[in-house]
């Protein structure tokens, strides 16, 4: 991690890792975050290879194995345990020393489960691998909105992830200055990467291998050359960013309204905010709101309603139906029908207020609240750690039940269920595959 960035106007201080700087309210906060996310995503990946060592092993003592499933459990296993190289070289000033990790597992279970590591993990490969018909066909929707000979002025990319539609606007159109940011450390360090015209090389795990060794596919990523000088590739949140009023001429949110994490109003508005009057939204991408409450699940015509009741003209629309995600290495894929506009900025809106975080996040010495949130997580953290401390081994489900009933914690005719239900549940946890 560097020194770092100093706002001239307000004194706050970014860090930057990894030649990024870290432009949010608390970086600290949100690099430790990502810390633990890398340090459980490599744990996970190294688990996942010992899980497919010891199905090999047992099933191979038990003559039960076809060559090729042992081809693919030993090439699978393989790749696991070089991604977590791979991931590590990569995010290096991410990565936490051993034992940290493992407090940070123990911590883990706190994290905020939305948005991961991996999230958006295939949108890598198909930027800098195989998604060339793809990423044609996106930036062939934002040319048609803004006519090949537009002048975009300083541009923000919000969202920009991995990077790909990003340096086509920046190669295709020389704005003389383009900002990036996204707040996923791997997607802004690949993106990093592949405007510097280095090449990488990362395991793509599809979730419909097509043949044998398609469950990890070693590709290289690379840019067509170095994007052009004129390019700041920066950490911040979509909801939050530091940019001061009327900072851009053009700011571009491709495949985000629908994801960001707010309704489309006051992202709108926050939108019009960073534009300078007359200043121009560029959108791309899909309106599948399908996880907000109904009432933010806009159809096209709301959106449209909204983006002109925040401060833009009436804008210039399409909607094409394009391939997305089409893995060459997955039977998995799909046809998105995609939403483009550009909107000019005929009036300013209102910027949002910034969400509001208490005080006792905020400033270290105000005493925590006992809020009725935390006496809950409290009690059942404190079931949780007895029930874990009965499991030594020798212990069955009725003789943890008869101590839970004399400890006076539930009645006898009810702990048996209880641990058998609590166990069960642990049992089905570690089965599953957590995102990071
Ligand atoms: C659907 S992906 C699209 C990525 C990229 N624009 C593309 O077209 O491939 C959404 C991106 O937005 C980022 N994102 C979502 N909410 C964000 C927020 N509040 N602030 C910054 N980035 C955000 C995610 O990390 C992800 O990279």
């Amino acid at each position: 991690m560097s020194a770092g960035w100093i706002c001239d106007v307000c004194g706050a201080g970014y860090p930057v890792v990894g030649d990024v700087p870290w432009l949010l309210r608390e970086p600290q906060d949100a690099i430790a975050e990502w810390r633990a996310r890398l340090a459980l995503l490599t744990r996970q990946l190294g688990d996942d290879a010992s899980r497919a060592d010891r199905e090999l092993a047992r099933l191979t003592d038990q003559s039960a194995l076809p060559d090729r499933t042992v081809q693919r459990l030993q090439h699978l296993s393989e790749a696991n345990r070089k991604q977590v190289a791979l991931l590590e070289n990569l995010l290096r000033p991410l990565v936490l020393p051993g034992v940290l990790a493992s407090v940070q597992r123990g911590l883990g279970t706190s994290l905020p489960i939305e948005q991961g590591l991996t999230n958006y993990y295939v949108n890598l490969h198909r930027d800098w691998a195989w998604g060339g018909e793809e990423n044609d066909a996106t930036f062939t929707e934002v040319r048609a909105v803004l006519g090949s000979q537009a002048q975009l002025g300083r541009t923000l990319i919000l969202g920009a992830g991995a990077g790909r539609l990003a340096y086509d606007i920046h190669e295709g159109y020389a704005p003389p200055l383009t900002v990036l940011t996204d707040y996923n450390p791997l997607l802004l360090f690949v993106a990093r990467e592949m405007f510097a015209g280095r090449d990488l090389q990362l395991y793509e795990f599809p979730v419909a291998p097509r043949g044998l060794l398609d469950s990890a596919v070693l590709r290289r990523l690379s840019a067509p050359r170095a994007a052009r000088g004129g390019y700041h590739i920066v950490a911040a949140d979509a909801l939050d960013a530091p940019f001061a009023p009327g900072s851009f001429d053009t700011v571009v949110t491709p495949w985000l309204i629908d994801v960001v994490g707010e309704p489309l109003a006051p992202f709108a508005a926050r939108v019009n905010h960073w534009l300078k009057p007359r200043g121009r939204w560029i959108n791309t991408g899909s309106l599948a709101f399908n996880r907000a409450p109904f009432a933010e699940r806009l159809s096209l015509d709301e959106t449209l309603q909204i983006v002109t009741a925040s401060g833009f003209a009436p804008p210039d629309l399409r909607e094409a139906t394009i391939p997305y995600m089409r893995s060459p290495a997955s039977r998995h894929g799909r046809l998105e029908t995609v939403v483009s506009w550009s909107a000019i900025k005929r009036e300013a809106a209102t910027y949002p207020a910034a969400r509001r975080v208490p005080q006792w996040l905020t400033n270290d010495s105000v005493p925590v609240p006992r809020t009725a949130a935390l006496e809950f997580e409290s009690v059942s953290s404190r079931v949780h750690a007895f029930m874990l401390a009965l499991v030594n081994g020798e212990r069955s489900v009725r003789d943890m039940a008869r101590l839970i009933a004399e400890q006076r914690l539930l009645p006898a005719d009810e702990a048996e269920a209880a641990v058998r239900r609590f166990l069960r549940r642990a049992f089905e946890a570690s089965e599953q595959r957590d995102q990071y």
